[in-house]
């Protein structure tokens, strides 16, 4: 019995959640929105948005205890460092939260439980903070800043 519960408790959320299929959902949302937002739309490459929805899934899929599948393919995220290239300010920031949280929210009550939903958006609101890597003032408000 205790060792049942023991069990339940480690178990990674990946195994909760209807597993790739639940991640490749929630990215298809987020990128819906993020492809819609002048802010961060010019950031990707639109010729490669199926490799950017492939690798954000898999990346989710092996944090959230799913396939190591992302670091056979990518090798260590070090997401720091690959989001180098992109001045990413705290409006970016907030608006890439905007659409992973309707994302998050997209997903219905049988899909993910309170909990793990909280902790989601617990995570993406901590990593996300984690990517900025600009301080660039966004004096026009569209995410692009004004020439120094
Ligand atoms: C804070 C604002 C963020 C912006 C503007 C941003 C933007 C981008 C862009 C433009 C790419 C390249 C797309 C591609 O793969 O072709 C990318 C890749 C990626 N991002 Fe973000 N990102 C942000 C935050 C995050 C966060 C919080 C995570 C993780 C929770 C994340 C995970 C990833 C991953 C896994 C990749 C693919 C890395 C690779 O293997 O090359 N990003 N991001």
């Amino acid at each position: 019995m205790a060792d049942e519960l023991l069990a339940e408790e480690s178990q990674p959320l990946y195994e909760r959640v209807d597993g790739l299929a639940f991640f490749e959902r929630l990215v298809d949302r987020f990128y819906v929105g993020v492809m819609a937002d002048p802010v961060l739309a010019r950031f990707y490459d639109a010729e490669d948005l199926d490799g950017a929805r492939h690798r954000l899934t898999l990346f989710l899929v092996q944090y959230w205890g799913g396939p190591d599948t992302y670091n056979e393919q990518r090798g260590h995220p070090r997401l720091r460092m690959r989001h180098a290239p992109y001045e990413i300010t705290t409006l970016a920031r907030d608006r890439w939260l905007v659409h992973m949280n309707a994302a998050v929210d997209g997903a219905g009550e049988d899909e993910l439980g309170a909990e793990d939903r909280s902790a989601m958006l617990e995570y993406f609101a901590m990593a996300a903070d984690h990517m900025i890597n600009s301080g660039g003032l966004s004096l026009r408000g569209d995410g692009t800043t004004l020439p120094s």
